[in-house]
């Protein structure tokens, strides 16, 4: 990788990550009531199956969207550092009841129990993090590559999943540096509007 891309993409992750940790509590509750308000308008919701995940980090959450899947008969998945394939997720079963515990990086997953996890083939749509989009499509994450392994197999395969970035509207930046491995979005959710790529 040229070296000039890697550090560019170290510096717009660190002052994205700090724009969004910067936001206010009232901001984010108000941020993450709309983010579901904008996909129950666009029909984004209206699936079997979706992936959402814990906030991290000043991230959305996204415990509106999955307190509204749980009422609708939506299952719901989050992501979980794969035990034996280092830099993957798995995808398993989250429920009221689920029994959590903290990930290496401090976030609840849940104990993998082998009938909770499900493939990616089945999976309707994955609501991802980020750390900044773009207009086109492009993510960057955190910077682990956990994503971009995991769901590579979605273009590779030509599955029918979908892949939507939930951001706050100040994670957009103009035109970000990408790398072979990154994985577009086909949709991104702000608490402002649903872009579709
Ligand atoms: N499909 C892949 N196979 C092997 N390595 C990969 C793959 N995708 C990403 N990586 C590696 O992961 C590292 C981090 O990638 P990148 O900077 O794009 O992370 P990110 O997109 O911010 O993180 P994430 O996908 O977890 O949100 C890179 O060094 C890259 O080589
Ligand atoms: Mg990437």
């Amino acid at each position: 990788m040229s070296g000039d891309k890697h550090v560019l993409r170290a510096e717009l992750r660190n002052e994205f990550r700090h724009r969004r940790r910067g936001l206010s509590e009232s901001a984010q509750q108000t941020a993450s009531q709309a983010v579901l308000n904008n996909l129950i308008e666009t029909n984004l919701l209206d699936v079997r199956r979706i992936v959402a995940y814990l906030p991290n980090d000043g991230e959305v959450s996204l415990q509106p969207v999955i307190e509204y899947a749980w009422q609708q008969g939506i299952d719901v998945y989050l992501p979980v550092l794969h035990p034996f394939s280092p830099g993957n997720l798995l995808f398993c079963r989250f429920t009221p009841s689920s029994h959590m515990q903290p990930n290496r990086f401090g976030i609840p997953e849940p104990v993998i129990e082998v009938q909770d996890i499900c493939p990616l083939a089945s999976l309707d749509c994955i609501f991802t993090p980020l750390v900044a989009f773009d207009a086109h499509g492009n993510r960057m994450g955190m910077g682990g590559g956990f994503y971009d392994r995991t769901l590579a197999p979605i273009r590779r395969d030509g599955l029918n999943c979908q892949l939507i970035g939930v951001a706050h509207s100040c994670q957009q930046a103009d035109l970000l540096p990408v790398q072979s491995w990154d994985i577009p979005l086909d949709k991104i959710v702000t608490e402002q509007q649903i872009y579709s790529l």
